[in-house]
């Protein structure tokens, strides 16, 4: 996700920390400037201003550009670089970075032992990756590659690149690298709240877990999973909601102009209806707005439906 809903998942809380979106290192290495610009934290020790560190995420697949970009994103500020080697799109592949880089574990260790090599060594190094591209042959491989590359923590989300995000993320393998593996294991995908993170928990045995999806489809999700931990009630969100909602326009303005905020805002209903009835049975409504204040008049209406 981006800068903004960055703050806004962190001025809420409960998470340790957050990931930017993939930078992608193509043809030549990336500027110390640009990951200021395109990740502002940096700027700001990493952190957002609510205190959660950011880590800064590259996706490439030329060891020595990746190397040196991590360098330069460490010398804009970042104090934790992750690698992606998870992404599925078919233009990122294509370009020969993201998933398709599961099927040769040796460019794995190349480019994450370039970048451990490249940076000081208070910054430290992730990498994300799925069970496998077609297949989860290569898996326990690809595993032994970014460890011995000196990675320290590795994000598995549990499908293959082939299982796109088809139902079921199968954790039972994450448990299976996390029993055979050094490095923290942090477990991802489908959790969305109590049941699912126990389960995967019990599934997996780790410690560590990572939200996407669930994060976009309700915000208050960290700070629930929290209390639910404590067995503690969890409240109801609609009216905080409408709320953050109004300080997320505000915000995207900032930094967008009207027609890109609207957009955003319209995107992250889709993600809302998915927790939210009410967002639901009105999202046709909400994706018809033709202005910004019009969503958030809509938005107001309806909550008081
Ligand atoms: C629209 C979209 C964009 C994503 N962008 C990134 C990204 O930039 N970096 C990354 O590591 N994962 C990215 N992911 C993958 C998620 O981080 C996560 O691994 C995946 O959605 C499964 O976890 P979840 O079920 O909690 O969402 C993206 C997923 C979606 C749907």
């Amino acid at each position: 996700m981006d800068h903004t809903m960055r703050e806004l998942l962190s001025n809420i809380g409960g998470m340790d920390y957050l990931v930017s979106e993939f930078i992608r290192v193509t043809q030549y290495p990336i500027p110390s400037a640009t990951f200021g610009r395109l990740i502002p934290e940096n700027r700001s020790n990493a952190a957002t201003t609510n205190n959660h560190p950011v880590h800064t995420q590259l996706l490439g697949s030329n060891a020595e550009l990746m190397a040196e970009s991590a360098y330069q994103a460490s010398k804009a500020g970042a104090t934790h670089i992750d690698v992606n080697f998870g992404c599925p799109a078919k233009r990122v592949n294509g370009h020969g970075g993201g998933s398709v880089l599961l099927q040769t574990p040796n460019t794995l260790h190349n480019i994450m032992k370039s970048i451990r090599l490249a940076l000081p060594s208070d910054i430290s190094l992730s990498a994300k990756i799925r069970l496998g591209y077609e297949d989860e042959e290569l898996l326990f491989e690809n595993v032994a590659a970014i460890e011995s590359a000196g990675t320290s923590k590795l994000t598995v989300h549990g499908r293959t690149k082939k299982d796109g995000y088809k139902p079921p993320a199968r954790w039972e393998k994450i448990g299976d690298i996390q029993s055979r593996t050094k490095m923290e294991v942090v477990a991802n995908g489908d959790i969305t709240d109590i049941q699912s993170l126990k389960k995967c928990q019990a599934i997996t045995g780790c410690n560590h877990f990572m939200i996407g999806r669930g994060a976009l489809n309700n915000p208050f999700v960290f700070q629930d999973l929290r209390l639910a931990l404590e067995e503690k009630d969890t409240e109801n969100h609609t009216e905080r909601l409408v709320e953050l909602f109004k300080t997320y326009t505000a915000r995207l303005k900032q930094d967008y102009d009207e027609v890109a905020t609207l957009g955003r805002l319209k995107q992250w209903c889709g993600h809302l209806r998915i927790e939210y009835d009410f967002i639901r049975e009105n999202l046709q409504l909400l994706r018809h707005s033709k202005s910004t204040q019009e969503i958030l008049n809509t938005m107001e209406d309806i909550t008081k439906k």
